[in-house]
């Protein structure tokens, strides 16, 4: 018997489609786990929806696929439990992306502030680019969905819990001119992260639809990184206008940005544009950019994906002292060289639609 990788298993994978969409079952993270024991492979599946006929579909196809390209083990596909319902998936609207966002109330426009992988500078972006687009005149709220590590409170300067209305809705605490609400007001740290999923989309569907935002120009929604479950349920059950996915120039991290582009492009949601982050280096010594990470990684990318360049943030010290201090660089000092590269984003993000695109 020829001797068969996991990765080779998942390859193949990629070539079954997930009923309704133009997207392969990988990338919709359906695999759990592949398993190639003795003369077996074993496949598991984990499942987003309960639609009966998607699921035997799906199940039916991942089977002819490896026993049309394998010969020689057998294949067994086992299906896991649903872990979540996505109404955006199966059942009669299968066909429509749409299906389970419905429009909020007030709120003009949805900005969602992505990563393919964590660590790259999201709320760091998140938190600074609301206090930009304020800054240019606009009524802006700020959203943490950030199910693992929630931040943007502490890079806000913000630890009170929201306050309850007469009416049973949520009050957003209000810094900076911004209004937040934040994963980190609800979720305890010992919150077992296994939890996190389930909770954190009927915590974020409740911000959108329980919060008092009022009326608002932008919703800046702070993603959690990575392009897995977590996030396909969450932006598709977010009306949003569009993304912006945040990159650090390496390529590792380029990789996982297309990854992001990628999930917004099969969900039909528009990517205003790359932000590089940590760009380069300001040497205080003679004022020269230092490439640390490498060269014009996120315009390659952003030509490659033919989506906007929305800009560059150096790499600062102050950057990361005021994000710790719960004062962001742009209103602790917006006429640094960072403050002005975020200032200068936010009026590309404007100029690129960020007003004119209804969130859906
Ligand atoms: N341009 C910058 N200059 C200096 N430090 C930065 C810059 N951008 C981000 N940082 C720092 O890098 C760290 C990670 O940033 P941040 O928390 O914004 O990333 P993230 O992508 O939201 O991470 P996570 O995946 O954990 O949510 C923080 O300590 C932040 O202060
Ligand atoms: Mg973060």
């Amino acid at each position: 018997m020829p001797q068969y990788t996991e990765e080779a298993v998942l390859d193949l994978l990629r070539r079954v489609e997930y009923p309704g969409f133009n997207a392969d079952i990988v990338s919709f993270g359906l695999i759990e786990q592949i398993k190639i024991q003795d003369n077996r492979i074993t496949v598991n599946l984990k499942f987003n929806t309960t639609n009966e006929e998607t699921r035997k579909a799906v199940k039916s196809g991942v089977q002819k696929t490896l026993e049309q390209e394998i010969s020689g083990p057998r294949i067994m596909v086992i299906e896991g439990i649903p872990t979540l319902e996505m109404p955006g998936l199966g059942g009669p609207k299968a066909n429509d992306p749409w299906a389970g966002r419905k429009a909020v109330e007030g709120i003009k426009s949805i900005l969602a502030v992505a990563s393919g992988k964590g660590g790259v500078g999201k709320s760091t972006v998140s938190t600074n680019l609301a206090m930009a687009l304020s800054a240019e005149g606009l009524r802006v709220g700020l959203m943490d969905s950030d199910i693992y590590g929630p931040s943007v409170h502490i890079m806000m300067g913000v630890d009170e819990k929201p306050m309850v209305s007469e009416d049973q809705k949520l009050i957003p605490t209000e810094k900076f001119g911004i209004k937040m609400m934040s994963m980190g007001f609800i979720l305890d740290k010992d919150t077992p992260v296994i939890w996190r999923g389930p909770m954190v989309i009927k915590a974020v569907e409740q911000f959108l639809r329980d919060v008092k935002w009022g009326e608002l120009d932008v919703l800046v929604v702070d993603l959690p990184p990575g392009t897995g479950d977590a996030q396909l349920s969450l932006v598709q059950k977010t009306p949003i206008s569009g993304a912006v996915v945040v990159t650090t120039p390496q390529e590792v991290s380029l990789v996982d940005a297309r990854r992001g582009h990628q999930m917004f492009n099969k969900l039909n949601i528009h990517t205003f544009g790359i932000i590089e982050n940590m760009s380069y280096f300001l040497n205080p010594a003679n004022g020269e950019k230092v490439h640390i990470f490498g060269k014009g990684g996120g315009p390659r990318a952003a030509y490659e994906l033919g989506v906007p360049f929305l800009g560059e943030i150096p790499l600062e010290q102050a950057v990361a002292e005021a994000g710790d201090a719960g004062e962001p660089i742009v209103h602790k000092a917006p006429d640094s060289e960072a403050g002005k590269a975020f200032r200068q984003i936010a009026r590309n993000l404007i100029s690129k639609g960020l007003l004119e695109r209804v969130p859906r």
